[in-house]
């Protein structure tokens, strides 16, 4: 049973993929590589939870059985149809393997289709029995790009399925393609929408309405483009969306979902009250222990207020943290959160995590944590803040992060060797979870 984290315990994980509440329980899959620390030939591993707390492992729920997936099973989401499960994810075919690491292709060598598998219980699925393709490769250039299309987000409204995809026109511009249908296994292509200057694949679309506002989020691939890691980002965006003919407006304002930095592909689904929540992949430069590698955030509630969209800590996991301590030595093991406010000029230190107030911006520095990792962005700030400098802090031993004002602004941060003291001048609560 894992705490708060979703992580895995020996291998990889990367994007969340198919997160539903469904008969009583939240489902969370992830992109993992079984077999060693290192991105390879995908699988979808998955975990349960009763409250979004506490975390139990299931194993591997897909994995590469068929011509179209057979070099791995991409992102995606799930539904529920009928009573039962399904999944829809992409499933990829390389044309060339690398001889020396099949779980990679050689010089972009590979195909992409749209599948689905169907689970009465949400616990088996047979990758095997199944048919699994319902979209084949899109191999009309104008439609989609027969690679670089993936991701389905699937949605439904009235009787009528909506499937939103990432995509690219000639790797140069991303774009997103929209696909409806009448029963979830034929598929018309609708419509497209794209953007110049805004990075040249968009990767895990994600798309639902909060508080009458319709919101896109995408992470463009290529977006910061300053010659550091990471230089795609997840954006969000407050659009116009018309269901009948697909068609997407897409503004100039956007937001990023996170300033840390680290945090990519996230997605959401609506939690047991009808709350918007998303999770999201905290990308990481080297595997922990030579172990595991790529973490989950906690999951965050999504709202709107006039122009602004908040990622507020879900109240499931503010409840538990209810035990104060005196220091961090003092926490369980799966950490502990701090909760201060900060004047202009004050400084926290948490374990060699340096967060401060710098006129109204929030800032985070992880230099001494990051040494080792010199081409890794390791200063973060918010954008100028309105609402207050009120901070709500989740420490674990490996992620940091960081809530302005209930989730005005986040900035998370993944660390390596972080101390166990925190040292400050400000005042502070430090609660951890029960015993
Ligand atoms: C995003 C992503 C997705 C893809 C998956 C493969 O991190 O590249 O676009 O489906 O990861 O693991």
């Amino acid at each position: 049973m894992q705490k708060i984290y979703v992580k895995p315990k020996d291998c990889w994980m990367n994007d969340p993929n198919g997160f539903i509440y469904f008969k009583g329980l939240y489902h969370l899959f992830y992109q993992c590589f079984p077999y060693a620390p290192q991105w390879g030939r995908m699988h979808w591993r998955h975990v349960v939870s009763k409250d979004l707390v506490s975390w139990e492992n299931q194993g591997i729920a897909l994995y590469p059985s068929k011509t179209d997936d057979r070099s791995g099973c991409f992102s995606g989401t799930a539904v529920e149809n009928d009573g039962k499960m399904q999944l829809y994810f992409t499933g990829v075919n390389y044309l060339v393997e690398n001889p020396e690491n099949i779980n990679h292709c050689v010089d972009e060598q590979f195909v992409s289709a749209q599948l689905m598998i169907t689970s009465e219980n949400g616990f088996d699925f047979d990758n095997i029995g199944d048919k699994k393709t319902v979209l084949p490769v899109i191999h009309d250039a104008k439609t989609g790009d027969a690679r670089h299309t993936r991701d389905p987000k699937v949605w439904k409204n009235g009787d009528r399925w909506y499937m939103m995809l990432g995509s690219t026109i000639e790797d140069k511009q991303g774009r997103l393609l929209f696909f409806t249908s009448k029963d979830g296994e034929s598929w018309k292509y609708k419509n497209s929408v794209t953007k110049e200057k805004f990075g040249w694949m968009w990767e895990c679309p994600d798309y639902f309405e909060v508080d009458g506002k319709q919101i896109v989020i995408f992470s463009p691939m290529g977006f910061l483009k300053d010659g550091k890691a990471d230089d795609a980002q997840a954006v969000c965006m407050q659009v116009k969306f018309d269901e009948k003919t697909c068609q997407m407006e897409l503004p100039d304002e956007y937001q990023l979902m996170d300033y840390g930095m680290d945090l990519y592909a996230p997605q959401s689904t609506l939690d047991e009250e009808g709350r918007r929540i998303l999770t999201a992949w905290l990308r990481m430069p080297e595997p922990v222990d030579g172990k595991w590698q790529g973490m989950m955030c906690i999951p965050r509630v999504v709202e709107a207020k006039e122009n602004h969209i908040y990622f507020r800590v879900h109240p499931n996991i503010q409840a538990a943290y209810t035990r104060e301590i005196s220091a961090p030595y003092e926490a369980d093991e799966s950490g502990y959160r701090v909760r201060f406010s900060l004047k202009d000029g004050e400084k926290v230190n948490i374990g060699g995590y340096i967060i401060y107030r710098e006129g109204s911006r929030i800032c985070t520095d992880r230099s001494s944590l990051y040494r080792k990792f010199t081409n890794h962005r390791v200063q973060f700030t918010t954008p100028e803040l309105k609402e207050g400098f009120e901070l709500e802090v989740y420490v674990n031993p490996n992620l940091i992060e960081v809530f302005v004002n209930d989730g005005e602004a986040v900035i998370s941060n993944t660390v390596y060797d972080l101390g166990k003291e925190i040292e400050t001048d400000v005042k502070m609560r430090i609660e951890t979870l029960e015993k």
